[in-house]
């Protein structure tokens, strides 16, 4: 036994905390951030310090900032320069001194707020000549699915003003640390001052949100919400700083107890081509692949990619792992590539280590994907753990449509090296029984639709079924209903009712 392969795996859910940690909440939105407590207990429990910590599918760079943080080198790798920009920015946020960045926020405000306040009163044609006279970002045209055609059309003409103004000004602060702060700040302000920025009813206006984070495309308000650009850019600067405080604050408690030693890297790359240059050199991996057609990275980043001048190549949007988007990916060649996507994971992972994968989706074959990939490279399925209940609730879900799932499953593996043929079970995979027997042991009042269908894939795995399991959501649905439970609309979730006495008669 080595000291990894002693490591007892983590077998229950851990409550999320979503808003706790300032380096990550109120920074800049990503796409499905997972919770920052859940990937950091992971990255404790798995790794080591000095560990090489790698997630591939990095997002806005959780795994890679809890764990340099905690003495490892976390290693953050995505496709999306945006992702990129995002957890390269948090992490360089240990540079330079809050002073730095308080004057350079001091500076911003003496160059433009006024400037941005007066914005409010200038007349239309004020606003066009100012256009003509600023840096502005390329007219590229946006994915098919846009309410509008070109990227300047995402803006008000004041809006785009004010940003461009904000924008020159960050340019022409000196201290680079300070700098980069700030232009993370400028980045989460785009999120804001766009016209797909829509009010949360009964909210003050600020407190809405892009339809790019909630339908994930381009829609755009017909009657605009103008935040003020100022106080807008402003709020998100002091998030940037209280994120450095913090950052600065779990360093210097490590330096007067272990000492930090704690490196981050960052890398670009497609998976694959990762794990060519990464083969054996990982101690965990911890990863949230893109859950098939829900959510276009590369197309929906293109709101800042653009701005920013880190456009994706075109085969960085070629190999995205996505189904549709606006090169219309194919779902086989998805699937394909999911497994592929483990395989990956498990060459660059050292021999007796571990890898935990997020995942949740209703296409049973993607999880097929998954765990004959792992079984056949060599890896041992050890945890299925249903992250349910603390979820972010999409717009889909919120619209209290029980056919969406929005839990998550953590499948964690062991790669033993010793790789499984998967014999499948010559017989088709008794759904009903199945069903039966899961809720049959619910001993709890309420119960998650996505804690059910877990289950039920990992049922169905380890009786070499799983090909076979094949359920349509009304008829999951319909099989929870059989059992007594109700959907309940407001809180996403069912509870035990009366049973359908015909049904059970
Ligand atoms: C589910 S998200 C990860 C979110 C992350 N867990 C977080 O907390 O921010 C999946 C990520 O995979 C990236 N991605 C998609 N295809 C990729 C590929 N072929 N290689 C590397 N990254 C890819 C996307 O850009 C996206 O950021």
């Amino acid at each position: 036994m080595t000291k990894y392969s002693a490591i007892p795996p983590i077998e229950s859910a851990i409550a999320a905390d979503r808003q706790s940690a300032k380096r990550h909440y109120g920074v800049h939105p990503y796409f499905t951030r997972r919770p920052h407590n859940v990937v950091r207990e992971y990255v404790m429990h798995y790794s080591r310090e000095g560990d090489r910590v790698l997630d591939p599918f990095g997002g806005s760079g959780i795994t890679a900032i809890e764990a340099f943080l905690e003495n490892r080198v976390g290693i953050q790798n995505d496709i999306n320069p945006l992702a990129n920009f995002i957890a390269g920015g948090i992490a360089k946020l240990q540079r330079g001194g809050l002073a730095d960045y308080e004057s350079a926020l001091g500076e911003l405000r003496a160059a433009c707020q006024g400037r941005l306040d007066a914005l409010a009163g200038s007349s239309v044609d004020e606003i066009e000549a100012l256009k003509r006279k600023l840096n502005m970002p390329n007219n590229i045209r946006l994915p098919k699915s846009s309410d509008v055609e070109l990227y300047h059309e995402l803006f008000s003409p004041r809006q785009i003003v004010a940003l461009a103004i904000l924008r020159t000004a960050i340019e022409a602060i000196a201290a680079p640390h300070a700098r980069n702060a700030m232009l993370l700040a400028w980045s989460a302000t785009l999120a804001k001052l766009n016209r797909t920025f829509l009010s949360a009813e009964g909210r003050a206006e600020s407190r809405g949100g892009s339809s790019i984070f909630s339908i994930y495309r381009y829609k755009t308000a017909k009657d605009p919400i103008e935040l003020p650009p100022w106080k807008t850019f402003e709020e998100r600067a002091h998030n940037v700083l209280l994120a450095k405080q913090e950052i600065d604050k779990a360093i210097e408690l490590k330096n007067r107890t272990t000492g930090w030693r704690g490196r981050f890297e960052s890398h670009s790359r497609d998976i694959d081509d990762l794990s060519d240059e990464f083969e054996g050199t990982a101690d965990y991996i911890f990863t949230d692949a893109p859950y098939g057609g829900h959510i276009s990275y590369l197309d929906l980043s293109v709101l800042w990619n653009c701005w920013l001048e880190k456009m994706p190549t075109a085969r960085a949007r070629e190999r995205e792992l996505i189904v549709g988007g606006d090169l219309g990916l194919n779902e086989s060649a998805y699937t394909d590539r999911l497994g592929k996507s483990i395989v990956a994971c498990l060459k660059m992972l050292k021999p007796d280590r571990w890898l935990s994968v997020v995942f949740q989706h209703w296409n049973t074959a993607y999880f097929d994907a998954i765990l004959t990939s792992a079984a056949e490279t060599g890896a041992d399925l050890r945890a299925a753990v249903p992250q349910v209940g603390d979820t972010v609730w999409s717009m889909h879900k919120k619209k209290g449509n029980e056919s969406v799932l929005a839990g998550e499953l953590i499948l964690t593996f062991f790669k033993t090296g010793k790789p499984r043929t998967i014999n499948v079970s010559p017989h088709r995979f008794d759904v009903e029984s199945a069903m039966s027997h899961i809720l049959s042991s619910v001993r709890t009042p309420v119960l998650y639709g996505e804690h059910v269908f877990n289950q039920l894939i990992v049922t169905a795995w380890k009786e070499g079924a799983i090909k076979s399991l094949q359920i349509s959501k009304d008829d999951f649905n319909g099989l929870i209903k059989r059992h007594g439970w109700q959907y309940e609309d407001e809180n996403h979730r069912w509870v035990k009712g009366q049973p359908e006495g015909l049904l059970f008669a």
